[in-house]
């Protein structure tokens, strides 16, 4: 950093480059400045706010020179909500930046060039089926809203452009609920008050779950009685929590009312745990899942899938490959129990075996007769472990099928995987338009 950049210092400069959280770059004297909501391409004026020695944040006051790609956000929050962060970005660019991020990380990361394919896209909005926002307080009024970015100050909001209408009416039923009956919302600073987030999943119906700081739901029968009269058909669950910190969901969940039967998807009669992963957005995973069992294609083997949750994959590819049998290894418990039923339901119980226990464990105590075959695995951000990694690699499998949410950890994955296998295909999947975040399908076979 030349001294002569502080924070406060206004400059004008051209935007040079996107980071990897669809910020725009601009470089002073080679010193980067990352600045949200500006585009690769732009003239813009900016104030450094927050100066390092390798590099700064700064601010975007004008815009002088505005990209072809430049797009008016649909939604009212966007300036101050942490949800998405390219919403100001036509479809197609920031479909373009995905790809190049992926292209990047994996240079950067393993050392690989390898040229990345255009994301796979399905929708632009209205596609999460989760919403999990905060309680708050304005005034004397109970509030649902998200945080504002970079604080814990809950902003009200009524609809979201990334789900559907349901969203707003479930938020109008709850909140009422909340202040017809004044129950209070947690304030984290004080620690009282009892209303701490709403997570709700909407599969053929809403299911709500009620985060409290507390042991039981209070005024249940008031929300009970609402939910029957606006809603009909829903399940409605209450989860404990009274630990400090961000977690959302408590480590338990109770059902309390409403309807518990199966739903489907992709054909399978589902029954999920409000704490069981579920992609959020089925369209895109309908297409991916669907390419996975392409890739498999011809083959009638066994499979070991890791990282396996609630075994939707493992099930839908299960129906088709009728001669395989899996291993599904998931060390969530509820999620594993959950997986057993959509396998029992489909007929598929005799050829899955489900396994409850960590991946790095259940790997270190791989037989050889089970090596040498297809390894599947669907880990979440974080990556895989090096524990498996180093067994993937004494297991020397014909072919890993590898599903990534994060390219930076998919990118240090392939590099320690890359000496006995080499990638055979990549194809991007845009699991979360509006946002940074994309989903990665990578086929490795053994060199
Ligand atoms: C991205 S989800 C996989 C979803 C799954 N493929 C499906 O079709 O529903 C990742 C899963 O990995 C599980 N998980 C996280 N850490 C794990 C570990 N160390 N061992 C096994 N499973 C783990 C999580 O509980 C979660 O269910």
């Amino acid at each position: 950093m030349l001294e002569r950049h502080r924070g406060g210092e206004e400059y004008i400069a051209e935007v040079v480059d996107f980071g990897m959280n669809g910020e725009g770059i601009i470089k002073l004297d080679n010193y980067p400045v990352f600045v949200n909501n500006a585009i690769k391409g732009e003239k813009v004026k900016i104030r450094l706010t927050y100066t390092k020695k390798d590099y700064a944040f700064g601010e975007l006051l004008e815009i002088i020179e505005p990209s072809p790609d430049r797009v008016k956000p649909i939604c009212p929050y966007y300036a101050k909500c942490g949800g998405c962060d390219m919403q100001h970005i036509s479809y197609e660019r920031q479909l373009e930046i995905k790809r190049l991020h992926i292209e990047r990380t994996l240079k950067k990361n393993a050392g690989i060039e390898i040229e990345v394919l255009t994301p796979i896209s399905k929708n632009q909005w209205k596609y999460r089926n989760k919403l999990a926002l905060p309680f708050g307080r304005r005034g004397d009024r109970v509030v649902l809203g998200f945080y504002e970015k970079q604080t814990h100050k809950v902003v009200p909001m009524k609809f979201c452009p990334l789900h559907e209408d349901w969203a707003s009416n479930v938020i109008r039923i709850i909140t009422e609920w909340a202040n017809e009956n004044n129950v209070s919302a947690y304030d984290e600073l004080a620690l009282d008050g009892f209303l701490r987030h709403l997570v709700v999943r909407k599969l053929d119906r809403l299911e709500i779950v009620i985060v409290g700081n507390g042991d039981e739901l209070l005024n249940r029968a008031e929300l009970i009685l609402k939910l029957k009269q606006e809603l009909g058909d829903y399940a409605l669950y209450f989860s404990p929590n009274k630990a400090r910190g961000n977690v959302i969901l408590g480590d338990t969940v109770e059902f309390i009312s409403g309807n518990q039967s199966a739903q489907d998807i992709l054909g399978l009669k589902v029954k999920l745990s409000p704490l069981s992963f579920l992609q959020v957005n089925l369209d895109v995973m309908k297409a991916l899942y669907d390419d996975v069992a392409r890739q498999l294609d011809g083959y009638d083997g066994d499979i070991i899938e890791l990282f396996s949750g609630v075994g939707i994959l493992t099930s839908s590819l299960a129906k088709r490959m009728p001669r395989s049998t899996f291993k599904a290894v998931e060390i969530a418990s509820e999620a594993v129990e959950d997986a057993k039923v959509i396998a029992k339901n489909a007929g598929l119980r005799d050829r899955i075996e489900f396994i409850c226990e960590d991946a790095g464990k259940y790997m270190e105590e791989l037989s050889d007769s089970q090596k040498k075959k297809v390894l599947i695995v669907d880990p979440p951000r974080k990556g895989i472990d090096s524990n498996v990694i180093e067994k993937a690699l004494l297991a020397r499998f014909d072919k890993i099928i590898y599903v990534s949410c994060n390219p930076a950890t998919l990118g240090r994955d392939l590099k320690a995987l890359q000496d006995i296998y080499k990638i055979e295909y990549i194809q991007p999947y845009d699991m979360f338009p509006q946002t940074m975040h994309v989903e990665t399908l990578v086929v490795l076979t053994k060199r």
